[in-house]
């Protein structure tokens, strides 16, 4: 069943993360669909710290993966902004880290769709305003249409 989080602030969608966090299971994977500020890397503070992990979250915007350890699961953050096929996708380690079941997310899963199946979690951020944001859950499985719009 789909989920919908109003957010009126950064704080409130690192909230939110900490609350999806206590849902996860080992091998989830959540792929985020939603532009440049929109809240991805923010909500992604907030589900590390929900695992348990307890350092600083920052974007992989230069190093494709960032890897948090420690929490109740491992958590692989990837930001597929520059991969556009499974080729580039492969060299990254994705599914390397996909065999180590623990959560990975990833911004930009819009640029290699394809890699996400009805077992995927998607995260949808709409913009209201400027700092409110519409946040939809749903599982691949639910969305009776083509999730990436
Ligand atoms: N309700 C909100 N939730 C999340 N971020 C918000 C909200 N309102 C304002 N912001 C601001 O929007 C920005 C979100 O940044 P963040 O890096 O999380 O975005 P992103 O989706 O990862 O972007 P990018 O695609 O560039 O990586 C921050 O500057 C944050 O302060
Ligand atoms: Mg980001």
């Amino acid at each position: 069943m789909s989920r919908i989080f109003l957010s009126n602030s950064a704080e409130e969608t690192v909230s939110i993360g900490v609350d999806i966090a206590k849902t996860l299971v080992a091998g989830d994977k959540i792929a985020f669909i939603g532009g440049l500020g929109m809240g991805k890397t923010c909500i992604t503070s907030g589900i590390a710290k929900g695992l348990g992990y307890e350092g600083d979250v920052t974007s992989p915007t230069f190093n494709i993966v960032n890897e948090y350890r420690g929490g109740r699961l491992p958590l692989f953050h990837f930001d597929l902004y520059r991969i556009s096929g499974f080729e580039d996708l492969y060299s990254t380690g994705f599914f390397d880290y996909a065999d180590e079941m623990g959560v990975m997310v990833c911004e930009w899963s819009e640029n290699i769709s394809s890699v996400f199946d009805d077992n995927t979690i998607y995260i949808k951020f709409e913009r209201i305003d400027d700092s409110s944001r519409k946040i939809t859950l749903f599982k691949g499985s639910e969305s009776s249409e083509n999730p990436i719009c």
